[in-house]
């Protein structure tokens, strides 16, 4: 593995280590993607994004019986993780570490199987504004999930939207100052543009909406340590906070307190 390989690995190892030491952060949003795909037993899903599993384990705990998860990542660390922690649990997951180049399930074993295709925080990771890819990468990740549904499947993805929250505080953190080793460069469709897209690979029934899904934490000390852990930040965790205070907004409530969070939650249907 070269440095840059490396670097790009211990990114990942990061972010699943501040998702696995502080798994109640992030139900919000899991939560909601999950509910608006309503997985059901004996189901057949396809799960684009592993990370540390935590969408991949209630997926697989809501298809028994009779059903099965395949999640797919380009990190082998995530998958190779992910398989251990399903076969410990004995649960219905095959994850597959697909290569950076070929990122999607595009076999023939793979076309009009699956009953649903899920996938939360990973659709701007199919293109990268540091290469140029422009919108090539995410348009194509659409057009293989449509192809991967049998007829009638559901979509559902969550991630960030152009002019949200979410956008607005990656595009500070976008240097490898405080998101190492390449910052975050990628870019996100706008509410309409992914409307179009969406359509465009041939899917009915689109349904978008920017949803409020806050980030949950105990302490501003939890706080600091998951989001310079998550963006594995090279400044202290006290500027890591710093930022996602000033940007993401850091309130108290009466049981916890939260950082305010947004993504976007689309539905839509392969036609029949
Ligand atoms: C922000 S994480 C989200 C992971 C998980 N779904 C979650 O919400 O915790 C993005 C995921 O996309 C994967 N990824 C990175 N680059 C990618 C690429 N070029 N194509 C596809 N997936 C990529 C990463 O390995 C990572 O698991």
């Amino acid at each position: 593995m070269d440095t840059e390989e490396n670097d790009i690995t211990y990114r990942w190892e990061q972010w699943r280590r501040a998702n696995r030491d502080f798994p109640r952060v992030r139900e919000a949003e899991l939560g909601a993607l999950f509910t608006l795909l309503n997985p059901k037993p004996g189901e057949y899903i396809w799960e684009s994004g592993t990370g540390n599993g935590n969408l991949t384990m209630p997926l697989a705990q809501a298809v028994v019986p009779g059903g099965k998860v395949v999640t797919t990542d380009v990190q082998l660390q995530n998958t190779a993780e992910v398989a251990k922690l399903a076969a410990e649990r004995s649960l219905p997951v095959e994850a597959l570490c697909l290569p950076l180049e070929a990122p999607l399930l595009v076999a023939s074993q793979y076309v009009g199987v699956f009953d649903a295709v899920a996938s939360i925080a990973t659709l701007h990771h199919f293109d990268n504004r540091l290469e140029g890819t422009g919108e090539k990468g995410r348009i194509e990740a659409l057009k293989v999930f449509f192809r991967a549904l049998k007829p009638g499947g559901r979509l559902a993805l969550a991630d960030v939207l152009q002019d949200s929250l979410a956008q607005r505080y990656f595009d500070v953190i976008d240097n490898p100052e405080h998101a190492a080793p390449r910052g975050h460069p990628h870019d996100f469709f706008t509410k309409e543009r992914l409307v179009e897209v969406v359509q465009q690979a041939g899917f009915t029934e689109v349904q978008v909406e920017l949803q409020e899904v806050p980030w949950h934490f105990t302490s501003q000390a939890e706080a600091q340590i998951f989001v310079h852990t998550l963006h594995n930040a090279k400044v202290s965790p006290e500027e890591s906070f710093e930022i996602a205070e000033r940007m993401l907004g850091w309130n108290k409530k009466p049981e916890h307190y939260e950082l305010g969070w947004d993504l976007f939650f689309l539905t839509a249907r392969k036609p029949e």
